[in-house]
């Protein structure tokens, strides 16, 4: 490349950041569009967010990514954000803008409908009701998605039920909350499962959900990444579900915030999967 006359910047703020594997996927993107520029892991505590936050625009960055613990926290910092961001209650992408100001969108919503769209291509939302298995951050991302997607009903199912209760209350139809003893009968005529809680996680148990009532056409999906095959995901391939592991939304939420940044909307490849999955 011929002398650039700008060095791209972005990164990945969190607490801890060194296992996040965002810094080796947009690595890979900068690299095979050709472009000069950096994606780094930026290891921020919660008290100093606002001011890394703010010292973006002043070292040239395009913006950045928040994970664990700055979501939440970024919403109330940036000085705009996406209609969608605020539904959701989360910021996980930043973008500075040209008059140094900083909008705050999010794209995991975006990330997981794109990952199902990419693994079940025939895949109709509205085929069905989805159940959605806890309450937490993620769940939220994965409720907008679906909603947004034209799911027309979705249950809602959390070990502390209050918690699901509040979240189906505040999101509305068609999300309802269904108490955690009747998990296993919720799964009746679903079209597609998702578990958004940590179990099955490497280190936590598996998630105790029995897959007898669900049908074998339903898409069954984890947003457990490590490891790839989580006992959820390897009950339901035994059974015959189509099945679609955590991966796929972390590189798909990627795309739009590459594009945000940097102009070129980049393609989730193979290859690139296979060095992400290499490091799990
Ligand atoms: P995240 O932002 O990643 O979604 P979170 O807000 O801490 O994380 O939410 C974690 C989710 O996993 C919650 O739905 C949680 O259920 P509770 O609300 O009852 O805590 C769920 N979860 C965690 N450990 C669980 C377990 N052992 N069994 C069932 N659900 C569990």
């Amino acid at each position: 490349m011929s002398h650039p006359d700008r060095f791209l910047l972005a990164g990945v703020m969190g607490w801890p950041i060194m296992h996040s594997r965002s810094p080796k996927l947009h690595g890979y993107w900068l690299d095979h569009y050709g472009l000069a520029g950096a994606y780094v892991p930026l290891a921020i505590k919660a008290e100093g967010l606002e001011a890394a936050l703010r010292a973006l625009p002043a070292l040239g960055f395009a913006g950045c990514n928040l994970t664990i613990p700055h979501k939440e926290a970024a919403l109330r910092i940036v000085d705009e954000a996406s209609p969608l961001a605020r539904r959701i209650g989360a910021v996980n992408c930043i973008v500075v803008r040209a008059d140094g100001s900083l909008e705050g969108r999010n794209y995991d919503a975006f990330g997981f409908t794109e990952s199902l769209r990419e693994r079940a291509p025939d895949l109709r939302f509205d085929a069905g009701p989805a159940v959605v298995i806890g309450a937490g951050g993620a769940s939220r991302a994965i409720l907008a998605g679906l909603m947004d997607e034209g799911v027309p009903e979705i249950r809602l199912i959390n070990r502390s039920p209050a918690r699901a209760q509040a979240l189906a209350a505040e999101f509305g139809a068609p999300v309802r909350a269904v108490p955690w003893e009747a998990k296993a009968q919720a799964l009746e005529g679903a079209a597609i499962l998702v578990n958004t809680t940590s179990q099955g996680m490497v280190g936590e148990a598996p998630l105790d959900l029995a897959l007898d009532a669900l049908p074998v056409s339903a898409l069954v999906v984890d947003i457990v990444y490590a490891p790839l095959e989580t006992p959820l995901l390897a009950a339901a391939r035994a059974r015959g579900n189509r099945v679609v592991d955590g991966l796929g939304m972390l590189l798909h939420q990627a795309r739009p915030a590459f594009e945000a940044w940097f102009g070129i909307d980049p393609k989730v490849t193979p290859e690139l999967r296979a060095l992400i999955e290499a490091t799990l």
